[in-house]
């Protein structure tokens, strides 16, 4: 039988869960007992790779060699970090978190081969697919990948019995979902999803951090970091000062710079101006889901906590003010996502492998059911003729709908234009916009070579199809000829694909991660 897992790869924790021989989600700690483990890795200058809370401390001494935040950058094809003269790409940095998850998790349980990782639902597909290659660098078998705020909904559904109509709030260290969702039974059926991969508690340290350097400039005119190693301090020190704040209604402070000590408290109300504008957008994205829901908020029974930034007593306030009620903290609000990933592993094994997985498990999930929807609109770029006053424009046409419930497929014709056009530029998008100006660059682009003498307003159709994994391909045919564009999304099983995540491998292989 194989070993199951669910990890969650966070901005500044990751966590792996594995289910047990009666199907339930446990924890399994890393060798030094973290059952939440920093998702912070340092480059050794002897060849090892440190990881958690080695690796954080280890930042004080050289930031060029430490890696912290980095699934901020997963959706940038484009980032990359220069490590002794070597290049690291988002993904492969990544796969080192997933490593040593792996290595530490496998002796206590047995060698894990399959799991599924959870990402933001607002991960866009070059953040997904990253995440998923992430997955094999690290030697793993990625069957699934779920969506944070759907892993934690489904872990609550099924072990604590929640039902109705949900919204699950999840602000983690780099990342604010909301999600609503449909729970009856162990029937989970995710309406809406909105959010921000720019939004959570690290944005809030860089905040504080700020706040401490102003306040010693006022009292001693001088730097209280001068490097990027001192900064490095003062933002974990920040980020304490934060949790504590969490606890007590003001916080004494003490700060050392170029120009001495300072001393001085800083209270929850101060605290709160400061992060006031982000509070301010949780506020506004959660009034888009309730919107693309079509929901008020008092349609809500139930408003979950998710992610360790989700303590704020300010965050808990907005939400008692938005919904009139408390919010529900339940459990741990740091593992209900692995949990849930561990979970959502099982089903999808059950689904596409049944004969490997242990009866105990398949017994517990026989009758789950969990349907999420797309979170983002994904369309085409096409000329588009303005109905009054016949001026063209090239606009964006959308395909499939934001938070339409997949897997889906659809269908849509468009026209050539001229007589004998030889090509037709095809464009793949993401984004809500009919501007294109307002959506930023096509996800994929290409051509479809047409046949020769084609007259004016010959059709082009378009499939795009979306699976479980949240992962696309879209055709465009032209159906005389039966020449067509394919772009799959899914890269997971392209040839060239599997080369390079070969490659990757090999770059990381002489490594000892510890
Ligand atoms: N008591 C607390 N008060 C305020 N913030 C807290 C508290 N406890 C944890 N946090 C913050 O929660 C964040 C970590 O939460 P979590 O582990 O859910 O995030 P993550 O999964 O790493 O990030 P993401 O889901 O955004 O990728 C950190 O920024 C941490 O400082
Ligand atoms: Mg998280």
């Amino acid at each position: 039988m194989s070993k199951i897992a669910g990890i969650d790869l966070g901005t500044t924790f990751s966590a792996i869960s594995h289910l047990n021989n009666m199907g339930r989600p446990d924890i399994i700690a890393n060798r030094d007992g973290e059952r939440i483990m920093p998702s912070a890795v340092f480059f050794s200058p002897d060849g090892r790779i440190l990881t958690g809370e080695e690796a954080i401390r280890s930042r004080y001494d050289d930031v060029g060699r430490s890696v912290r935040w980095i699934k901020k950058h997963m959706g940038d094809a484009e980032h990359k970090r220069t490590i002794d003269g070597k290049d690291y790409t988002p993904a492969e940095l990544s796969s080192l978190i997933l490593k040593k998850l792996h290595q530490d998790a496998s002796p206590q349980v047995g060698e894990i081969t399959d799991v599924v990782i959870s990402i933001p639902a607002n991960f866009g597909e070059v953040a997904r697919k990253a995440t998923m290659d992430a997955g094999k660098i690290a030697g793993l078998n990625v069957v699934g990948i779920v969506n944070e705020p759907t892993a934690a909904a489904f872990y609550y559904a099924i072990t604590h019995e929640i039902q109705g109509h949900v919204l699950i709030f999840d602000l983690g260290g780099g990342t604010f979902d909301v999600s609503i969702a449909n729970v009856a039974g162990q029937d989970i059926e995710i309406v809406a999803s909105s959010g921000d991969s720019n939004l959570g508690g690290y944005n809030f340290d860089q905040k504080l951090t700020e706040f401490f350097a102003q306040k010693y400039k006022e009292e001693t005119g001088g730097n209280l970091y001068s490097d990027d190693e001192e900064k490095a301090e003062i933002e974990d020190y920040a980020e304490k000062t934060k949790k504590s704040l969490s606890k007590k209604d003001s916080v004494s402070y003490k700060l050392k710079g170029d120009s001495g000590r300072v001393q001085g408290t800083i209270t929850r109300s101060e605290y709160d101006s400061l992060i006031s504008s982000d509070l301010a957008r949780i506020e506004m994205l959660i009034e888009t889901a309730l919107d693309e829901a079509e929901d008020e908020a008092s349609d809500i029974d139930k408003v979950l906590l998710v992610g360790g930034s989700s303590r704020i007593p300010a965050v808990q306030s907005l939400l008692k003010k938005m919904f009139k009620y408390e919010p529900s903290l339940i459990g741990n609000v740091d593992e209900c996502v692995s949990l849930g990933a561990a979970l959502y592993a099982g089903l999808r094994m059950l689904e596409d492998n049944p004969s490997q997985v242990d009866a105990g498990i398949a017994a517990g999930l026989s009758d789950v059911k969990v349907g999420d929807v797309c979170n983002h609109s994904y369309g085409t770029l096409c000329i588009a003729v303005d109905e009054v006053t016949q001026a063209e424009a090239l606009t964006n046409v959308i395909i499939i709908p934001k938070n339409t419930a997949i897997p889906c497929e659809v269908n849509d014709t468009f026209y050539t234009r001229v007589d004998g056009q030889e090509k037709v530029n095809t464009r793949v998008t993401q984004g809500e916009s009919a501007d294109p100006d307002l959506i930023g660059d096509p996800i994929a682009e290409g051509f479809l070579e047409l046949p020769q003498g084609l007259p004016p307003g010959s059709p082009v159709e378009i499939k795009y199809s979306y699976d479980k994994d949240q992962r696309m391909t879209c055709v465009f045919t032209e159906p005389a000829s039966g020449k067509s564009k394919v772009f799959d999304l899914d890269l997971k099983s392209g040839e060239s694909s599997e080369r390079t995540i070969e490659g990757q491998k090999a770059k990381l292989a002489d490594f000892t991660i510890e």
